[in-house]
């Protein structure tokens, strides 16, 4: 098998554990590993240069670190640092330039466990949102032999995958009408094996218990929350953090849990009240007259009320101010919460997840749908993507249609009104 992994849509940490251990596990079942640079734009774009990239790998070097024959003839020496400079010339000749499709082996991932983002890029993809670009991107991967893809990214990334492994018989037999493809490589690559991890630190994806970079998001936030929290403490001020997590108020909420806050703006459960403003100050001024001499009050950013008007950390700034008298300050924490290092478990998790999805694409058939590997209770799943999908998108349903207490239901189903 050859398989491609790419990372798509908003960075996480975590991802590049995941490129890491699918090019490794690949590696060890005997698979050829490439990796897809800028996500789907990477896929669309394909390589310019005529040259196989075999000529322009550097030979390997005389000092061989595996004993296991049978895993020489696919580990790849590389330079261990490729990708890391995005677009360079490495020292051994081997270019980037015009290659998004690209080989790589076992010392390429070497250290990328560690490092947060995801080096080997990603974007927001509008080509791949269109026929042709599908049907560039599904040229562009029997051109290099692909049989497999891995595709980390939220719940648009990972539906994009499986239009195109739906749409995939048709786009091949469009590509050899049209004398594109060979006989041969139609007959190769008659189907298309996906499987989906969901990265993204908003952990808004249903049946699965954590998302990758989640907990190194909430776990930013919460060294933010108690960075302010001995500021506030000394000026017995107010701040109204706003954190990020789209529709989905996860981060919020359990920021909030792990650091005290006193009042926490959700968009699955707005306040009681509409208006909301007595509701928040009856609070906070309850908690100022039992002695407290900060109030951290959490916004996030995709919080709305109960008539899904949004409500903004501004505004919160103003009643807090104008109302209670207190002097306050607004904190956006932005890109603060999807940078930098992975925790522990955004570098174990993904690991065994990706283990997971190259066994996945092992034994995928044309007949068994595509999966998406989650974690649930402990345990790494697989889970019929597009069921999840569904099930994600019946809690942004349920939102708009003000069925908040049904959102809940369906983020947690342990969750009682
Ligand atoms: O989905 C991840 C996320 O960080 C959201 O929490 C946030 O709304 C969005 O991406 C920000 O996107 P961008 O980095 O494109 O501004």
């Amino acid at each position: 098998m050859k398989l491609a992994v790419l990372t798509s849509g908003g960075d996480s940490a975590g991802m590049n554990a995941v490129v890491r251990a699918v090019v490794k596990a690949g590696i060890l079942q005997g698979c050829e590993t490439w990796v897809v640079r800028e996500g789907y734009e990477g896929l669309v774009r394909g390589n310019q240069a005529d040259e196989h990239q075999d000529a322009i790998l550097p030979p390997p070097p005389p000092e061989v670190r595996v004993k296991d024959v049978n895993f020489l003839k696919n580990l790849r020496f590389g330079d261990g640092a490729l990708l890391k400079d995005g677009t360079g010339d490495l020292p051994s000749g081997r270019t980037l330039k015009g290659r998004y499709i690209v080989r790589v082996g076992w010392d390429d991932v070497r250290g990328w466990l560690t490092e947060g983002g995801t080096l080997i890029g990603t974007a927001r993809c509008k080509s791949f949102r269109t026929p042709e670009g599908r049907t560039a991107a599904a040229y562009n991967m029997i051109k290099e032999g692909i049989d497999a893809l891995v595709v980390c990214g939220g719940d648009g990334s990972l539906t994009g995958a499986d239009v195109l492994r739906s749409e995939w018989p048709k786009i091949v037999g469009t590509l050899r009408e049209q004398g594109k493809i060979s006989e041969e490589q139609y007959k190769l690559h008659g189907h298309l094996k996906i499987v989906g991890l969901v990265g993204s630190i908003d952990n808004d994806m249903s049946m699965t218990d954590l998302t990758i970079g989640a907990p190194t998001a909430l776990h930013r936030i919460c060294e933010a929350l108690d960075n302010i929290n001995s500021t506030a403490i000394s000026h017995s001020r107010a701040f109204v953090i706003e954190v990020m997590g789209r529709h989905c108020g996860w981060l919020a909420l359990l920021a909030g849990l792990s650091s005290g806050a006193d009042f926490i703006f959700i968009p699955e459960s707005p306040p009681e009240t509409n208006p909301w403003e007595d509701e928040m100050c009856a609070k906070i001024q309850r908690h100022r007259h039992m002695g407290k001499r900060k109030t951290i009050v959490i916004v996030a950013e995709g919080a709305v009320d109960k008539e899904l008007q949004p409500i903004r950390a501004e505004y919160v700034k103003d009643v807090l101010s104008e109302r209670l008298g207190l002097d306050t300050r607004v904190t956006t924490l932005g890109h603060t919460q999807r940078g930098g290092k992975p925790c522990a478990l955004d570098r174990i998790w993904p690991t065994l997840q990706g283990i997971e999805a190259v066994k996945a694409l092992l034994e995928a058939t044309p007949q068994t749908p595509s999966y998406m590997i989650g974690m649930c209770e402990n345990k790494i799943t697989r889970i019929p993507l597009m069921e999840a999908v569904a099930a994600t998108q019946a809690v942004a349903t349920a939102l708009q249609q003000k069925d908040f207490a049904k959102a809940m239901s369906l983020r947690d189903p342990e969750f009682v009104d």
